[in-house]
């Protein structure tokens, strides 16, 4: 065999970067990124924050009101500043953070986690799962309207879920499991 050294490609940088301590949970709603985050930070000894609680506590009202009286251009723009805030936290270590369905399909939101190196998880399940447990928690989502809009809406962010590190099925799976799952795939130990 040759000189292995002289094969390897040009030290790239980014190749070096640190790997952020942080996970983010991406995800359509109702993909459980609010439960499984909370259940995998529990897991790891780590925090959990849910960017949209961030959201609502910087803007002072909630997120159906930021739609209903400044629509969904408006919401994007507080959401991306809530992200960059939260990422820019020293404390932000060791932490996992579920983002709301909308945020990684917005190109501003990844090439941040991007340049972060933040690794990002992509929660998913059959679109009639979703909309049922959507239907189930009664919660009020602004986009989430009738079953084929969701569908469609779905379909849209699908490929860009997709760019996600890695991809985690949460059909038939318990909660626990899915934060295990998560921690293996990731490579990190869980603390309890
Ligand atoms: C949204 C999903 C919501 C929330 C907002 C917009 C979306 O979060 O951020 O209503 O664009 O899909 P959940 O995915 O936690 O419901």
């Amino acid at each position: 065999m040759g000189n292995q050294s002289a094969s390897l490609p040009h030290a790239d940088p980014s190749v070096h970067k640190r790997i952020s301590d942080v996970i983010i949970l991406v995800g359509f709603m109702g993909a459980g990124k609010t439960t499984v985050g909370a259940e995998l930070a529990r897991l790891l000894g780590w925090s959990f924050e849910d960017l949209d609680d961030r959201i609502q506590s910087r803007e002072g009202r909630t997120i159906e009101e930021i739609f209903r009286d400044a629509g969904e251009t408006e919401f994007r723009r507080c959401e991306h500043l809530a992200l960059r805030e939260l990422l820019s936290e020293p404390e932000s270590d060791c932490r996992v953070i579920a983002l709301g369905g909308g945020a990684f399909a917005q190109e501003k939101n990844v090439s941040l986690l991007q340049d972060m190196n933040v690794r990002s998880v992509f929660l998913d399940a059959p679109i009639e799962e979703l909309f049922r447990r959507c239907q189930q928690q009664g919660l009020h989502r602004p986009l989430r309207q009738d079953e084929a809009h969701f569908r469609r809406l779905y379909e849209s962010r699908a490929p860009l879920y997709r760019a996600a590190t890695f991809h985690v099925e949460t059909n038939g799976k318990a909660v626990p499991q899915i934060a295990a799952e998560i921690a293996r795939t990731l490579g990190i130990s869980p603390s309890k």
